[in-house]
């Protein structure tokens, strides 16, 4: 049985552990979260300041980073032609060339430094599967035109299941973003890590910056890096308006032939998108299938939605058999644009909404930041910045989908099911009562209370990853309630209540 642990990139990681915090420390630059967002942050950082630490509450790059797909492009799905209807040509240029700058400075550095993870400089290929995705095809090529983005149309079939067309952007990348991030924090050894060591709350004011941790420790420092993925940066920001969970399954398994699918990075415009890449291994190479891609406040079946994923793979691709399978979450912004930036009147950053695009976005996020704080002027601040108005009819539009979404979750018979097998999880109802179970492969039985600490959404149990998952904001919390993501305050409290649940065999 698989479990949020079974990454194909996880499976490469030679990171050392590291410590919890158990003690107050001063620190000039603290980063809260190590993805890549705040290992790159430190990175960009450590040639101007001597003293940065980093604080992630689980491990290292074992959130969302360690289970991405790992493309290195600036073609980021269909989205150019929407950027210059709704921001206009200028802001739409401006994505653009602050995508490709990250790109470049990742690639070339990857090349200079000679990093072992895997680079495979190839096509990014925009296909149509359908033939309303042709005409996306077409408005997505008027948009490279106008913005200059060098491409390549073409209408034979270019995958083994049908296309209508293909947009490529040539000289792109993947990489194994574990083997690359293994190489940075080598270069990494005077940055403080702490692993295990959560946040629970800053102090962020003329007179004062500071973070405290779950064991009360206080972390005072001159900045503070939200890369976070969810900005834990509280103020009076309410960025849980802003931004919105978006989810998708990964599973990597064999082609029969390499020549059925050429090498290349490949996704289609519309629902359901399949995103498809090869991946190396022992000198062997594997498909990674992407997709099933949706707002993460629907309600549906998670493993449903994997096993039409993998029936997708098996029929259209002929994969027989896949050797990993896995869940994922990012942050989609109201306005399509990332936050990046300084919090306004603050000693705090943030980094977030990356569009399942973060390898470019978090290399970007990580020069700006770097160039905020040291004083250096940066073109791209004004596009990004997290202080921008949100007052638009997207986001009046998504916020009022949320308060269904609640509702929802309150009054939704299918997500109980008081029936739990061995290595699964369930949300049950007893004596009128929810309660979260999840029973491990030996039998032991976790109970927790199925309510969002973040705003009292009840939690849906997913049982591709093993975790309780918010559909409102996104908050996810491991089977024994440990919080893995988003805006929760807090773990959920292992209940030692005995529910007398017999597992189905
Ligand atoms: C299915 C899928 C496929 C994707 N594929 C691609 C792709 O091909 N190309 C691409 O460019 N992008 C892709 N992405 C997006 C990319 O993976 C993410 O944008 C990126 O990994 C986000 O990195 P991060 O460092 O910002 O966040 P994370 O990796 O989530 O890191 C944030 C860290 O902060 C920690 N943290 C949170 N709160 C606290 C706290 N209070 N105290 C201490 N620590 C805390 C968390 O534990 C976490 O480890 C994909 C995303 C998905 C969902
Ligand atoms: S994340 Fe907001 S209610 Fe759960």
């Amino acid at each position: 049985m698989l479990d949020m642990k079974k990454s194909f990139w996880l499976e490469f990681s030679k990171k050392q552990d590291y410590p919890k915090l158990k003690e107050n420390i001063k620190t000039d630059i603290l980063i809260i979260g190590g993805g890549i967002t705040g290992i790159l942050c430190a990175y960009e950082l450590s040639n101007y300041y001597k003293d940065i630490t980093i604080v992630e509450q689980n491990e290292l790059y074992h959130t969302t980073t360690g289970y991405t797909t790992g493309k290195i492009t600036y073609q980021h799905g269909y989205c150019y032609a929407n950027l210059i209807k709704d921001k206009g040509m200028a802001r739409a240029k401006d994505y653009y060339e602050a995508n490709k700058m990250a790109f470049d400075y990742l690639v070339n550095q990857i090349k200079e430094h000679n990093i072992d993870c895997d680079l495979d400089i190839t096509d990014a290929v925009l296909y149509a599967k359908t033939k309303a995705e042709y005409y996306d095809l077409l408005k997505e090529r008027r948009a490279y035109e106008a913005l200059g983005i060098d491409h390549h149309w073409g209408e034979n079939q270019i995958l083994p299941f049908k296309t209508y067309a293909y947009l490529k952007v040539p000289g792109q990348a993947s990489f194994n973003v574990v083997k690359y991030l293994d190489h940075i924090l080598g270069r990494l050894s005077d940055v403080k890590i702490y692993e295990n060591t959560k946040v629970t709350e800053t102090v962020d004011n003329d007179q004062e910056v500071y973070a405290i941790t779950t064991d009360n420790y206080k972390i005072e420092a001159k900045y503070i890096i939200n890369a976070s993925h969810y900005p834990f940066y509280k103020g009076f920001n309410f960025y849980f308006l802003k931004v919105y969970p978006t989810i998708a399954y990964v599973a990597v398994g064999k082609v029969p032939h390499e020549e059925l699918v050429p090498n290349g990075l490949y996704i289609n415009s519309q629902n359901p998108i399949y995103s498809i890449r090869y991946a190396v291994r022992d000198n062997e190479k594997y498909l990674m299938l992407a997709g099933q891609s949706r707002d993460a406040n629907q309600i549906d079946d998670f493993k449903k939605e994997l096993s039409a994923l993998k029936t997708f793979g098996k029929e259209e691709l002929s994969i027989d058999e896949y050797i990993y399978e896995w869940y994922n979450q990012d942050y989609d912004s109201t306005d399509m644009i990332p936050l990046i930036g300084r919090v306004k009147s603050s000693h705090s950053y943030i980094a977030t909404a990356f569009k399942k695009w973060g390898m470019t976005t978090s290399v970007l996020a990580s020069i700006m930041i770097r160039d905020l704080i040291t004083k250096k002027v940066n073109k791209y601040q004004e596009l990004f910045n997290p202080n921008r108005s949100f007052l638009t009819f997207k986001t009046i539009k998504y916020n009022l989908k949320m308060g269904k979404t609640f509702f929802k979750t309150k009054l939704l018979k299918a997500i109980i099911d008081n029936n739990v097998k061995k290595g699964e999880g369930s949300i049950v109802k007893i004596i009128n009562r929810k309660y979260g179970v999840y029973i491990d492969q030996d039998g032991k039985t976790y109970v927790v209370k199925p309510i969002c600490p973040h705003m009292k959404c009840t939690l849906l149990f997913n049982n591709v990853s093993k975790t309780y998952d918010c559909p409102c904001h996104g908050s996810r919390f491991r089977y024994d309630g440990k919080c893995l993501d988003g805006p929760a305050p807090r773990d959920l409290e292992l209940l030692d209540i005995d529910l007398k649940i017999q597992p189905l065999s």
